[in-house]
């Protein structure tokens, strides 16, 4: 494997976010106000222990030896997925998240990779488990909410978990409708059926697709293993 920034990204990760965005997760301030929001605000605290749940529901007693977090943030997923494998690789185009995740882990994970998510600096097949949970939705253009998923297939030998804000969900529905009164612009969704058919294409069968919430969240989280 690489060592961290062995592989410069060549994708300008900017780009894909709404501006301001991904300048926000890149500071220092933003990459501790992330995870002072997660450990403070109620919210987050309990959209964490629904997340956990889900995450037993979909990878059950999984075993393997690599995983990749990308985006690992400050790594609020780590110490869950080092109990599925010994190895787990913390990747985000933040390097001051990367800093963050170091620091608050005392440098457990396996390496720390500072790349794009559209264009993983990895083999076809590197790590076992790929899992991308809360970025899909930054991602403003589609092609790109579908490239970031084909790469997480491509370095993925067993299993894929992706989250993402269902077009079809209730909250994306409302905003559809309330859209031409508060001119609130549109979620960036994905389609179940398009995830779906993406994975077979990719020789991914979709096992589970899970929803946060039917009712206060738009977000759903999916398993996929190699067919
Ligand atoms: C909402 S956080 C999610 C972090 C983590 N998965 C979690 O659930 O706590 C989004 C993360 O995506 C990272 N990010 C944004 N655009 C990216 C890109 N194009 N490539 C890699 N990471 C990106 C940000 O730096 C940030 O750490």
């Amino acid at each position: 494997l690489p060592p961290p920034n062995a592989h410069p990204p060549q994708h300008r990760a900017a780009e894909p976010l709404a501006p301001g965005k991904l300048a926000n997760y890149e500071s220092q301030r933003g990459a501790h106000a992330y995870r002072q929001d997660h450990e403070q605000k109620l919210h987050r605290q309990l959209s964490t222990r629904l997340e956990k749940k889900i995450y037993t529901k979909l990878l059950g007693d999984l075993r393997c030896d690599l995983v990749l977090d990308l985006p690992s943030g400050y790594g609020r997923l780590f110490p869950l997925l080092r109990e599925h494998a010994p190895r787990v690789i913390e990747a985000d185009w933040s390097g001051s998240m990367l800093a963050l995740n170091r620091e608050e882990h005392a440098g457990a994970a396996f390496g720390y990779l500072r790349c794009s998510a559209l264009e993983i600096p990895l083999p076809d097949g590197a790590v076992d488990l790929a899992v991308s949970v809360r970025l899909s939705h930054h991602l403003e253009q589609q092609s790109d909410r579908e490239r970031h998923l084909r790469e997480l297939f491509r370095v993925a030998r067993r299993g894929v978990l992706l989250s993402y804000f269902s077009f079809h969900s209730l909250k994306n529905r409302l905003r559809r409708l309330r859209a031409p009164f508060d001119k609130k612009p549109p979620k960036n969704t994905l389609r179940t059926a398009r995830v779906r058919a993406l994975g077979t294409e990719c020789g991914f069968a979709l096992r589970a697709a899970v929803p946060l919430s039917r009712l206060g969240s738009g977000h759903v989280f999916t398993f996929f293993e190699r067919a």
